[in-house]
């Protein structure tokens, strides 16, 4: 049985500007030049359990070749981004997911591109003609070269500075928009480039992580102000990364359960308190604690070795709940470059999202991770993510079977 869903319930796929669009010129755009050997080096020499499958290492850009590792044209978005809306609409989605470049808009501090402001103004009309709603996420990542040089978010003008880029983007745009996203998975964030140095800007201190994670809630807060001033009927908020936690017994195991979901799942939304109209929820991961963390019994996992559990939707999606806010799974998604997994990781994903609003929580809508298969950060192209396979020859798009799938679970939803 197909899930039911209400009439207005969104769905569609999500994207980020560095991700496909391609022509960066930012912090990482930087680090990817000066990390792709090293990368593919490592891809090399420290293969995943078992060896790269051949599936993997033959297909275009292999992990092996630096290249993979850098973004450069991405999915060439930047130009092609009315055929991507062309083919999100074919597949039946009334809304789409999408950030803004703050390096395209303000490539110099203070400086603001017009050009690149209407270029994103095209884009959201032409979500809109297409009957799409638009999702705009402010921050996903990437920061301007000169943000980075002035000490980026540990900076002492961090917050005013992204704030002039707020309110610039808001006053431009906010005839256009209704659903903000201020900030995109800022745990993901501080955690991959404060604390365990995989990212830019490659720290690893617990001092500092803690300070960025409390700027980033600031710069949250400072936004939804902004935001509001120049439209009071805008809905703000954040994307969130939770992480279904599962202690599978014993006094250690519920004591590390109890400081994981206060830690990661709870923290962020204590710190931005009354700034948020919704919830955005990423969802991808859970953990069974056993003396340790991620000892999971279920083996069905990914091209990058993350394990499906849609269960785990309905818990998180039960614990946001305490909210009162209405939710948006923002992302939820699979790498999965033959489709074997796809169709049925969106359909069970849903079920549970089926489950959950059946049980009270204000779900509106669901976002798959992601459109196009692009650029998976320090991974490179290889994981593939997309409803649509991007072959990075020619950049053709090629429309998976699951794509189709998730079509159909669209068309019934509403019968
Ligand atoms: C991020 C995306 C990323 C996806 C898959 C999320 O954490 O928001 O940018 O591509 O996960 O890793």
């Amino acid at each position: 049985m197909s899930p039911k869903f209400p009439h207005n319930f969104f769905f569609g796929a999500a994207t980020a500007s560095h991700q496909v669009e391609g022509y960066g010129n930012n912090d990482w755009t930087e680090w990817e030049k000066a990390n792709a050997e090293r990368l593919a080096k490592e891809a090399k020499e420290h293969p995943p359990e078992g060896g790269w499958p051949d599936y993997i290492l033959h297909s275009y850009p292999s992990p092996l070749d630096p290249q993979n590792y850098i973004s450069g044209k991405a999915c060439d978005s930047y130009y092609r981004f009315k055929e991507d809306f062309d083919i999100a609409k074919q597949l039946g989605h009334n809304a789409h997911r999408l950030s803004l470049s703050w390096s395209k808009i303000e490539p110099r501090e203070g400086v603001f591109d017009q050009k690149e402001i209407e270029h994103y103004k095209e884009k959201i009309q032409a979500l809109r003609e297409r009957g799409m709603e638009p999702f705009v996420t402010l921050y996903h990542w990437p920061v301007p070269l000169w943000f980075r040089d002035k000490g980026g978010w540990e900076a002492a003008d961090a917050i005013e500075q992204f704030q002039t880029y707020v309110a610039r983007v808001a006053e431009s745009l906010n005839h256009h928009i209704t659903y903000w996203l201020v900030i995109n998975e800022p745990e993901v964030y501080v955690f991959n480039g404060y604390f365990r140095g995989h990212w830019p800007p490659m720290m690893k201190s617990i001092r500092r992580t803690m300070r960025v994670f409390l700027k980033l809630a600031r710069a949250h807060r400072a936004a939804f102000r902004t935001i509001k001033q120049y439209n009071p009927n805008a809905r703000v908020g954040s994307a969130k990364n939770n992480n279904h936690f599962k202690s599978l017994g014993g006094p250690i195991n519920a004591a590390l359960k109890f400081f994981a979901d206060r830690l990661w799942n709870d923290s962020w939304f204590w710190f931005i308190k009354n700034h948020y109209d919704f919830i955005g929820l990423n969802y991808y991961f859970h953990s069974s604690i056993d003396w340790g963390f991620n000892k999971n019994p279920n083996k069905v996992i990914s091209d990058v070795g993350w394990e499906i559990d849609p269960r785990g939707l309905y818990d998180v999606l039960r614990d946001l709940k305490k909210y009162n806010k209405p939710i948006f799974i923002t992302e939820n998604g699979v790498a999965d470059i033959r489709d074997a997994y796809r169709a049925d990781f969106i359909e069970q994903h849903l079920v549970w999202a089926q489950k959950a609003i059946e049980d009270g929580v204000p779900l509106l809508g669901y976002f798959y991770w992601t459109l196009l298969d692009n650029f998976e950060w320090s991974k490179g192209f290889w994981p593939r993510f997309g409803l649509v396979e991007i072959d990075y020859k020619t950049l053709e798009r090629k429309i998976r079977p699951s794509a189709w799938k998730f079509k159909e679970i669209i068309d019934n939803a509403k019968k």
